[in-house]
């Protein structure tokens, strides 16, 4: 089975909010996030994330509605563990989840959710979640005790961060080898447990082919990189791409 790729296109939310935020309903109001969702789909993504923020930033209520409404691929929300978002979810209905930490100031998701901290308050969602068909992910830290709570709280996938992988270039390169190892230790271990193992965050067409050295991966979120090469070279060329470039993941892995 070959690696699955989830276009994340809230960056094409972002682009719209950042002329037309105070007027949504302008038929200028471009470009639009459905419209990417379609593309991404031509161009072979196996499922579409959203990540509908308490603040709006970007995705809005409506625009995820018309997305479910018009791609049939899998519809992964990601959200903040609120009970704002969770009556969303269950009226969304979307294939999967991803429980993700959401703070107002940060720019995207900067760390990943603190499964062990966190227990008692995601145990309840999760168990809500589930009871209406939606599949969990939780979006955590290459950490192995994040990955056994994960597994403890009963959710059916992880996301590991791989945002510090991602970064560590430049005057951080010496970090790259011991994140790559943190992915591959947690990856390990979420399949030893049964977990299905997804990463995302920052992964781009540069550093790809190093994270294929992390085993058992089963999906890659990627939205900045795949948004920032359309461009140049339109969205769906830009999928096709990379999901070209997903094709050397090692099968055995
Ligand atoms: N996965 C999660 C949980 C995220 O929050 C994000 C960022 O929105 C991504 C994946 C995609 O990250 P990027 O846009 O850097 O590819």
């Amino acid at each position: 089975m070959s690696l699955l790729l989830g276009v994340n296109v809230d960056h094409v939310a972002t682009l719209r909010q950042a002329r037309y935020a105070l007027m949504p309903d302008s038929p200028n109001a471009e470009p639009c996030p459905v419209e990417a969702a379609l593309a991404s789909q031509r161009g072979g993504a196996d499922s579409i994330t959203v990540h509908v923020r308490a603040d709006r930033r970007h995705m809005q209520e409506a625009d995820v509605f018309k997305i479910k409404e018009a791609c049939s691929l899998p519809l992964n929300l990601e959200m903040g563990n609120t009970d704002e978002m969770l009556s969303l979810a269950l009226k969304l209905s979307p294939t999967f989840v991803c429980l993700v930490p959401e703070t107002r100031e940060e720019v995207t998701t900067e760390g990943g959710l603190d499964a062990v901290a966190n227990f008692e308050a995601l145990k309840p969602t999760i168990a809500a979640l589930q009871s209406s068909g939606i599949k969990v992910s939780l979006f955590i830290d290459p950490d192995i005790a994040q990955v056994e709570a994960s597994k403890e709280l009963g959710a059916d996938m992880i996301e590991l961060h791989t945002g510090c992988f991602a970064n560590a270039v430049g005057d951080s390169a010496h970090l790259k080898a011991s994140e790559l190892k943190r992915l591959e230790k947690s990856a390990r271990r979420g399949f030893e447990l049964n977990l299905q193992v997804n990463a995302g965050h920052g992964i781009n067409f540069e550093n790809l082919t190093e994270l294929f050295q992390v085993p058992h991966l089963k999906e890659l979120n990627i939205g900045h990189s795949i948004i920032a090469k359309s461009m140049s070279v339109g969205l769906e060329s830009s999928v096709r791409m990379m999901v070209e470039a997903m094709r050397d993941y090692p099968e055995n892995s």
